[in-house]
């Protein structure tokens, strides 16, 4: 029988968590790199990310790192790269944090703060050599669908942190997301999609196998898993927007008008 998707921790915003303030949305975004932590009056936006951490090494960002094995493993191994993680839990941005600090990684930077805001309107355009978003929350219902990080009025969001060249690394347990989002990606004529069907290859410095700590578990108990590479072929302007993304946005327009579709 197929598992009812529980929204993560991160995600409820119900509750004794919301109370305690652990994973408000609207909570003041904070920045933590190189030992000091900073919020966004500090800095200045759109975001320059050597603000964070100067340097020439090539950026990754992970958005919902969870508790950061990931991006914890890459930045030890890779220390001439620079990893920027995006999450929105208090709790998990913490741990990374605690970690990052203990294991003096220098090329690590943490934000504590909604994905989708922080890529309107903090972070800057085409940076990032790669983007990872693995297991993120799947809003199964669909009045919730517009909160999913892969929908026509996000995408452009997410791609946009890439440069040209760049690639969008994905993969979910939630299969009937995954394969939305792996059609909503290839419509768009400057990507190119690969799926692993048999697990991560090794990739760079990178060892084959599981990536995340979701991931770890989830191949343990055997779940499907639908993993992505999206490889961004760049574009200006126009050309860098989805078509459905387009799309989206003049249909809200139009509702919010009232001027017929
Ligand atoms: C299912 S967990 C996956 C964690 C990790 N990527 C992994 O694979 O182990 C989803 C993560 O995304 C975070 N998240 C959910 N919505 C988010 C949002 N809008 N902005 C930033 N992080 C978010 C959650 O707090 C949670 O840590």
């Amino acid at each position: 029988m197929r598992r009812r998707p529980r929204p993560s921790p991160g995600a409820r915003r119900d509750g004794a968590r919301a109370r305690e303030g652990v994973t408000d949305v609207r909570a003041p975004v904070r920045l933590w790199a190189q030992d000091a932590e900073r919020t966004l009056a500090d800095l200045p936006q759109p975001l320059p990310p050597a603000s964070l951490l100067p340097g020439e090494g090539e950026w990754e960002v992970e958005i919902g790192f969870g508790k950061g094995r990931y991006l914890l493993r890459r930045a030890a191994a890779e220390r001439d790269r620079r990893f920027l993680g995006i999450e929105v839990a208090q709790e998990y941005y913490d741990i990374l944090v605690g970690r990052a600090r203990r294991q003096g990684l220098r090329n690590l930077a943490a934000a504590r703060g909604e994905a989708q805001t922080l890529l309107a309107a903090v972070l800057p355009h085409g940076f990032a050599r790669a983007v990872h978003v693995y297991f993120p929350d799947p809003w199964p219902k669909a009045r919730h669908e517009r909160r999913r990080l892969f929908a026509p009025e996000s995408v452009d969001l997410v791609l946009s942190l890439l440069a040209p060249g760049g690639t969008l690394w994905f993969a979910t347990d939630f299969v009937a997301y995954g394969e939305v989002v792996r059609e909503l990606l290839d419509a768009h004529p400057r990507t190119r999609v690969t799926v692993f069907p048999g697990g991560w290859p090794a990739v760079g410095a990178q060892p084959a196998g599981p990536r995340t700590n979701y991931e770890a578990k989830y191949v343990r108990e055997g779940r499907p898993i639908l993993r992505l590479a999206v490889e961004w072929a760049g574009g200006d302007g126009l050309a860098a927007l989805h078509p459905r993304g387009v799309a989206g946005v003049l249909a809200a327009y139009r509702v919010t008008t009232g001027e017929a579709a």
